[in-house]
């Protein structure tokens, strides 16, 4: 019998998946923050993800997938008692947490979902938590009630208007202190590296209210070793993988990151997504289905 068990799969929104896997030794020792490198298959590369929630009694961990190149598609294929063949992890530091009185958290596409631990226990803590989650329109926001069960107050932003505000979790922000003159003590965010960036720019611009971001790099083996996931943090040169996921977004040098580090692969991933095509895909499963057969 395969290990790392596809228990339940649900496309919350189109293109974005949550995976509930069976992985009790994860499910054990994972505190908020922390993450997992997976492998689809035996060929695959290691792909991170934020782990939202899980379930130390049943075993299980769970995880939002937004499909965004051939890993995360080959995911999307992926059926309820199909197994992955690996998942590493609890990987990378916890998230900082405290009681540090009104907390915002944002969101956005993955991180709607990534976020959702952190926010849990920032309100065990005793935190006044205020949710902002962002999506381009109504169609896209999901886990509403999830957040709504433990959240002081939730706020819809859209890029269209189609729910609550119209722009992106940093206008909401700036609305909120600017015009609204509210005191925020903490922000934390997850999300795509130019939404986390432009939240940083503000939030510094307004007299450097404490904000940390969890980056999206590149990673390998997520133990610190091969370099992969390096980023310039305060002058110096971090891992993603061991000295994050979680970074003081004030010191992080963004514009590497985005514009150099992450680009580095681009033509090499699109290239490999567009020879994933219809009948590889069928060949996918039907290889995936016979070293099922085979492992049982
Ligand atoms: C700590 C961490 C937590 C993450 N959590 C989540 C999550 O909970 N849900 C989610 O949907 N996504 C998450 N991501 C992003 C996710 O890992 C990438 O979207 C995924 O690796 C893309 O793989 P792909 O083959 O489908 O796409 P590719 O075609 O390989 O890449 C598409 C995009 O993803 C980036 N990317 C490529 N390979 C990696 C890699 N190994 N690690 C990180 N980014 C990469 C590329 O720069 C590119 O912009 C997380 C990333 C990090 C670093
Ligand atoms: S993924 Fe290799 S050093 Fe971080």
């Amino acid at each position: 019998m395969s290990k790392f068990k596809l228990l339940k799969k649900e496309e919350c929104v189109p293109n974005l998946h949550k995976f509930v896997v069976s992985v009790p030794d994860i499910a054990r020792k994972v505190e908020p923050g922390q993450f997992v490198l997976i492998m689809v298959d035996e060929k695959s590369e290691r792909i991170p993800f934020t782990l939202a929630d899980w379930d130390e009694k049943d075993g299980t961990i769970t995880f939002f997938v937004q499909e965004v190149g051939l890993s995360t598609t080959k995911m999307a294929f992926m059926e309820e008692k199909d197994s992955f063949y690996s998942i590493v992890g609890p990987l990378g530091e916890p998230a900082y947490v405290d009681n540090f009185g009104t907390v915002v958290l944002g969101g956005g596409c993955f991180g709607l979902g990534a976020i959702y631990s952190v926010a849990k226990k920032l309100k065990d803590l005793g935190n006044n938590i205020i949710t902002i989650l962002e999506a381009k329109n109504e169609s896209r926001l999901y886990y509403e009630d999830e957040f709504r069960a433990f959240s002081d107050e939730v706020i819809f932003v859209t890029s269209d208007g189609s729910k609550g505000e119209k722009g992106h979790i940093y206008d909401v922000l700036e609305e909120m202190i600017v015009s609204q003159g509210r005191k925020i003590d903490h922000i934390k965010v997850i999300g795509c590296n130019v939404m986390m960036s432009k939240v940083s720019d503000v939030t510094k611009s307004l007299g450097n209210i404490p904000t940390y971001a969890t980056v999206s790099t590149i990673m390998v083996d997520g133990t610190g070793m091969c370099g992969c996931c390096r980023l310039t943090y305060d002058g110096k040169t971090k891992f993603a993988c061991v000295d994050g996921p979680e970074f003081d977004a004030h010191k992080i040098n963004w514009d590497e990151l985005i514009g150099i580090r992450n680009t580095s692969y681009i033509r090499e991933e699109s290239l490999s997504l567009q020879n994933f095509s219809p009948q590889c895909r069928s060949l996918a499963k039907i290889l995936a289905k016979m070293n099922e057969e085979e492992s049982i």
